[in-house]
C-alpha cells in the first residue's frame, strides 16, 4: 500500500442504514442521500455507487464542483442537487446536465432564467425559502417580486422544489424557533402556490427533524448523518428511543459504516523517566514500549488528541502519549505482548472485542461527528466491504 493508513466502507451496514431510514420515512416520502463534504468524508466516488446499489437515486451536495463529481461517479441515472453555490457562470452547466440547484435569491433566479432560454430548456431548481435560519433564502417581504418572476418565466423553470432548513431540530433548545420555521414555511408555500408558483415537491427535513418532528417530512427528506451511521445528537438518538420503547443505548438500529485503520510503523522501549515525542507533554513513569503509528493531524487526526485520544491494538484500547504529530502519533503498548512492527491499528472502528467510535474520539476533542468525518482527507484509499 502506498498509503499510510485506509478507510473501509462497509455495504451491509449501509444497507442496513438505509433500510432503517426507509422504515422512518415510509413509501411515500422520497429519499434524497446528502454527500456533501466528500460524502461526510466517506468519499463521493466510492459511497455514491454504493448507495445507488443499494436503491438510491437522488444525492444532494453542496456546489458545482461536487456535483461534477457525483455526475462522474454515478452509474445509473440518478438525480444530482445543488444545495449551496454555484457560480452563474455554471448555471449554464447544470441547465445542459439535468442538475437541479437551489435558488436563494433574485441574482441566481435571473441567471437560471437566462441559461435555460439560451438553451431552450427549463432549468431545474428548488425555491429556498428564509424561515428563520437567517442563512440564505427569499425573504418573506421578497414574496410578491419572487411570485411574479417565478409565474412570468413558467415556460423557463421547472420548479422541483419548495424548500428550507431548520435552525438546530437536534435540541429542544430550539423547539420555538423550529415550530416558527414550520409555520412561516407553510405560509409562504401556499402563497406562492396561490400565486401558480407550484412545485414538484417541498422538502424541509434533515436527519433530526426526521425524529424529532416526523410531521416536516412532506415530500422529501434530505438525509446525510444518519445514513452514515450516526445520530444528529445524543438527544435525537434518546428520542428515538423513547417513542420506540427502547431502554438501551445497544438497541442502536444505525451502524457505524466506516473503520480507518493504518499500522504499527516502529517500536521501541522508552525507560521511566523520559519525555516521549516533543516538548515535555508527556513522561513515562515506568520502562514503556512505545509504538509510532504513521498518522497525525495532516491526515485529519486531530493535535487535540495529544496525550487523550485512544486507539486499538491487539484488541486493546491504547493511549495516545505527547503530541500528535504532522504525519505521525505515538502510543503506549506496553499492554500488548507480542506487539510488533505492521501490527493493525484501528484509529476508528472494531477489533477484536473493542470499538472506537467516532463519537468517542469527536467528544473527546469537542468536534460533533460531522467535524471529525470531513476532516479525513480526500487522498487515503477508500475501500468497500461487501
Ligand atoms: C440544506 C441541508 N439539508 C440537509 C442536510 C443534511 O443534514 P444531516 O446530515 O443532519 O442529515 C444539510 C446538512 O447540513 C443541509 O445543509
Amino acid at each position: 500500500m502506498f498509503h499510510t493508513s485506509y478507510i473501509e466502507i462497509n455495504k451491509p451496514a449501509l444497507t442496513s442504514n438505509l433500510r432503517f431510514l426507509k422504515r422512518l420515512t415510509g413509501p411515500d416520502v422520497r429519499f434524497c442521500s446528502v454527500i456533501k463534504g466528500n460524502a461526510y468524508g466517506h468519499g463521493i466516488e466510492h459511497f455514491l455507487p454504493l448507495a445507488e446499489e443499494c436503491g438510491v437515486d437522488y444525492f444532494a451536495v453542496h456546489s458545482a464542483d461536487e456535483a461534477l463529481r457525483a455526475l462522474m461517479a454515478r452509474r445509473k441515472e440518478s438525480h444530482i442537487m445543488i444545495m449551496g453555490m454555484i457560480d452563474d457562470d455554471q448555471v449554464s452547466w447544470a441547465v445542459e446536465n439535468d442538475i437541479s440547484f437551489y435558488v436563494f435569491e433574485f441574482g441566481r433566479l435571473e441567471a437560471a432564467i437566462y441559461a435555460a432560454r439560451k438553451q431552450n430548456k427549463k432549468a431545474r431548481i428548488h425555491l429556498e425559502l428564509e424561515t428563520g435560519m437567517n442563512r440564505i433564502g427569499f425573504a418573506w417581504e421578497e414574496r410578491d417580486r419572487l411570485a411574479g418572476l417565478l409565474v412570468r418565466n413558467l415556460d423557463h423553470l421547472h420548479i422541483m422544489g419548495i424548500c428550507t432548513h431548520y435552525a438546530g431540530a437536534e435540541s429542544i433548545a430550539n423547539y420555538l424557533r423550529i415550530q416558527n420555521q414550520i409555520a412561516n414555511f407553510n405560509r409562504y408555500y401556499w402563497y406562492l402556490r396561490k400565486k401558480g408558483a407550484r412545485a414538484d415537491m417541498k422538502h424541509t427535513a434533515c436527519s433530526a427533524p426526521l425524529i424529532s418532528y416526523p410531521h416536516t417530512k412532506m415530500d422529501m427528506v434530505r438525509i446525510g448523518i444518519m445514513q452514515y451511521g450516526y445520530w444528529s445528537s445524543k438527544e435525537m438518538q434518546m428520542h428515538y428511543m423513547m417513542q420506540n420503547g427502547k431502554s438501551k443505548m445497544t438497541d442502536n438500529p444505525l451502524r457505524q459504516i466506516i473503520s480507518w485503520k493504518s499500522s504499527i510503523m516502529s517500536i521501541k522501549k522508552v525507560p521511566a523517566g523520559e519525555f516521549v515525542g516533543y516538548g515535555t507533554v508527556y513522561q513515562t513513569t515506568d520502562d514503556t514500549l512505545i509504538a509510532t503509528v504513521p498518522v497525525g493531524y495532516s491526515h485529519g487526526f486531530s493535535r487535540s488528541l495529544s496525550n487523550l485520544g485512544k486507539v486499538l491494538v491487539h484488541g486493546r484500547r491504547v493511549p495516545v502519549i505527547g503530541m500528535v504529530n504532522m504525519n505521525m502519533m505515538i502510543v503506549d503498548v506496553s499492554h500488548c505482548p507480542g506487539v510488533k512492527r505492521e501490527d493493525e491499528v484501528v484509529l476508528i472502528g472494531s477489533q477484536r472485542n473493542n470499538r472506537i467510535t467516532v463519537s468517542s474520539f469527536s467528544d473527546m476533542v469537542n468536534h460533533v461527528n460531522y467535524e471529525s468525518l470531513v476532516r479525513l482527507p480526500r487522498e487515503i484509499p477508500r475501500f468497500i466491504l461487501e
